[in-house]
């Protein structure tokens, strides 16, 4: 029996359908109470002869999600966008044009590169109708990793990336090459959460968006509704997992069988580290490897309900937007043919220890009535919320954070307010020191980490290559378009 591949995918012509190929591919057994769905497909674009070169154009267009006719925001008419892929030391030139009738710029988030000029620069503001090109160099150290691009015009990312936009930027490195990882089949999971109404357009979330968070019940991975993935029997299957939701938490597991993390938001760990279940925050990225050790079959990979709030006062108040929900099926894995038994790989890439921290600062998330940013404890609804970060909400012309570069420093993130706050820096990653005074348990180079209601989180950061003017905020967007961000100026050493 024939097993299709993901290449023979990207070879079809786009007039052939998935549905037709799913017909020519023979299947070991009867069809379940699975529904049959599509594999998971993206337009990819990569990079030849050291550049990456494309046109990108953001335009709002109908496309389908499931059975639905959607309105949704897209990145060249796809939702999620096109993947991209490159190397360390490739070129990267985006020639992107805004057809959408509001402004907008793209971050590429997790990737180090300038913050400044035509680098990851969200300052930029690109009106509707406009074009610009956006051109930077992928370090020749880049570590190889999960990272992706989507808008940031502060006030409607939001907005901007519920309605669809969003899109891989994979970096092949020497996790890579690794053989047993190479050897494994590869999956790429964008998780997205939509709200539609009757019309198929992104319906209205209501005022308590602008507290939770905007989110929606129609749960997607990469553009489909439970997307079929396969796995052979005793094969290996390297699932790229994002969360690309503006709000939604994802608490996915795979039925009987474990997750083996291997990277992180910015690259390989160590050593894999066996997992029954994986939390991601939005913003976040995790690479885990499953082995095809259970009898064949199909079994779902399921999210579970997540409370980002765990207690507090928006305990009850959250019901309606994420904690009520059921457990539900996101894609579901298929044993198909066999192959020679896999092992898994012992060791990835070392995540060198950072020396000790120049400085330290300290950082409190919380959220107020809107005013003279002032914090008045209780204030919970409506269109005056603003979120903070030290009792400021963001203001591009100020300079809230400066730093020296090449040096090091640790962060100490505390959420005093009653919903969990995924931190999120740009241009450089960092280590998990410790939360809530536990150490972490295993090294790895992350930029998002969510802070708890109460908790405190200690990060370190080596601020390397590039000066500039950048920010960190946190990854609820609904929250950094409410005010909780602040500017990070890195000056020359
Ligand atoms: Cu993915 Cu500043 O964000
Ligand atoms: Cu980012
Ligand atoms: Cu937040």
């Amino acid at each position: 029996m024939r097993s299709i591949k993901r290449r023979d995918f990207f070879r079809l012509s786009a007039g052939t359908t998935a549905a037709m190929l799913l017909s020519q591919c023979s299947r070991s057994q009867p069809i379940s109470s699975t529904p049959v769905s599509a594999p998971i497909q993206f337009q990819t674009y990569r990079s030849e002869g050291g550049l990456l070169s494309l046109d990108l154009e953001a335009k709002a267009q109908s496309v389908q999600l499931g059975s639905r006719t959607a309105n949704l925001l897209t990145y060249n008419g796809k939702v999620p966008g096109p993947l991209l892929e490159a190397k360390p030391s490739d070129k990267v030139q985006i020639r992107f044009t805004n057809q959408l009738n509001q402004p907008t710029n793209i971050h590429y988030h997790g990737l180090h590169i300038p913050p400044t000029g035509s680098g990851d620069n969200v300052f930029l503001e690109i009106s509707p109708g406009e074009s610009h090109t956006y051109e930077y160099q992928i370090p020749n150290n880049h570590p190889g990793g999960t990272f992706w691009y989507h808008p940031h015009k502060h006030g409607l990312v939001a907005e901007q990336l519920f309605g669809g936009l969003a899109g891989l930027f994979i970096v092949r490195g020497e996790l890579d090459e690794i053989p047993e990882i190479k050897a494994a089949q590869e999956e790429f999971l964008v998780l997205k959460d939509f709200a539609l109404d009757d019309n198929g357009n992104i319906s209205d979330t209501g005022h308590m968006a602008a507290m939770t968070g905007r989110a929606g019940g129609l749960l997607t991975v990469s553009g489909q509704i439970n997307p079929a993935m396969t796995i052979s029997k005793g094969g290996l299957l390297r699932l790229r997992l994002l969360n690309a939701s503006p709000s939604r938490f994802f608490r996915l597991s795979l039925e009987e069988h474990s997750m083996h993390l291997i990277a992180t938001d910015g690259g390989a760990i160590s050593s894999p580290v066996e997992l029954s279940e994986v939390v991601l925050a939005p913003g976040e990225r995790m690479e885990v490897l499953v082995q095809g050790n259970q009898k064949p079959g199909d079994y779902r990979l399921i999210n579970q309900p997540f409370n980002p709030a765990q207690g507090g006062m928006m305990g009850g108040m959250m019901g309606g937007s994420q904690n009520s929900d059921s457990a539900e099926t996101v894609a579901t894995l298929t044993y198909d043919g066999e192959s020679n038994e896999m092992s898994l790989p012992s060791q990835l890439i070392a995540v060198d220890p950072l020396p000790e921290p120049q400085t330290t600062r300290q950082f409190t998330l919380n959220h107020g009535m809107g005013g003279g940013g002032e914090m008045m404890g209780g204030g919970m609804m409506g269109g005056g919320m603003v979120f903070m970060i030290n009792g400021k909400s963001f203001d591009p012309s100020r300079i809230d954070t400066q730093v020296t570069l090449d040096t090091v420093e640790d962060w100490e993130i505390t959420n005093t307010g009653s919903m969990a706050h995924p931190f999120h820096v740009h241009t450089n990653k960092f280590q998990i020191i410790s939360q809530n005074g536990q150490p972490a348990p295993y090294a790895a180079w992350k930029d998002v980490v969510s802070v708890s209601p109460g908790e405190t989180v200690r990060i370190r950061m080596p601020f390397r290559d590039y000066t500039g003017k950048t920010v960190y905020h946190c990854h609820v967007l609904d929250h950094e378009d409410r005010g909780m961000m602040g500017t990070l100026e890195i000056q020359p050493a």
